[in-house]
């Protein structure tokens, strides 16, 4: 019997999300293997990738005014979300931060001469971040598991956090939106958008207060 490798990927990283939104402590089981299987998928990475799946999250970029000047891009995987909002707006500094090591290699190697200044790419975990409370006023997230502490520490005050799904609910890394806005509504976010192009979805919310 074949083994279809890449609908186990999927099913595991579907797992892990739900398990980890709904007890993020879990997370310290589910890291390592989670690293593994990016670290492998990380060189086809961008032949995998949804065609048209940034669409969701352009749109949520269009209603983001006035423009980000510090944005992180968590879960960065190659790069390709970070280094559009990099092209988007000619003033923003970007990070894109992943867990596995070869995906940041390859955001690296993917990055223009033309960006370099603006972009930056790091190893790390958005469970825990090295960078101090209040240093984004834009997150971003795309098909990436949230961590809503973490991500609410670092977003200053009156900024935004982006959630995107290429594929809606189909996204196999993808939490409904209705779980989002509880999350982000505890943590002192308000003014929800949502937001549907191509064949995905995305949420902006704007962080009002400090929690
Ligand atoms: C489904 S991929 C999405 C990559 C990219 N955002 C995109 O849309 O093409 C999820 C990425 O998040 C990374 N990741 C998963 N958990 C992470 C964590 N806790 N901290 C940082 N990166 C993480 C994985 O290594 C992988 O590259």
């Amino acid at each position: 019997m074949r083994v279809d490798r890449g609908a186990l990927g999927r099913r595991f990283a579907r797992l892990v999300t739900t398990a980890v939104v709904g007890r993020p402590a879990l997370w310290a089981l589910f890291r390592g293997p989670l690293r593994r299987q990016f670290e492998g998928l990380a060189p086809t990475w961008d032949s995998r990738r949804t065609p048209g799946g940034l669409a969701p999250l352009d749109a949520a970029l269009e209603a983001v005014s006035p423009p980000p000047a510090r944005v992180l891009d968590l879960g960065t995987g190659t790069g390709t979300a970070a280094l559009a909002i990099a092209a988007r707006w000619p003033q923003v500094e970007v990070i894109g931060v992943d867990l596995a090591a070869a995906m940041v290699e390859e955001a690296r190697r993917k990055t223009p001469p033309a960006l370099a200044a603006r972009v930056r790419f790091e190893r790390g975990d958005a469970a825990r971040l090295a960078h101090a409370d209040g240093t984004f006023d834009l997150v971003v997230l795309a098909n990436m598991i949230p961590f809503f502490d973490e991500l609410a520490r670092v977003i200053a005050p009156g900024g935004a956090a982006v959630f995107s799904s290429s594929l809606g609910a189909a996204t196999p890394i993808a939490v409904p939106q209705e779980r989002l806005r509880a999350e982000l509504g505890r943590r002192g976010f308000a003014q929800f958008a949502t937001f549907s192009a191509g064949s995905g979805t995305a949420l902006l919310a704007r962080k009002v207060t400090s929690a």
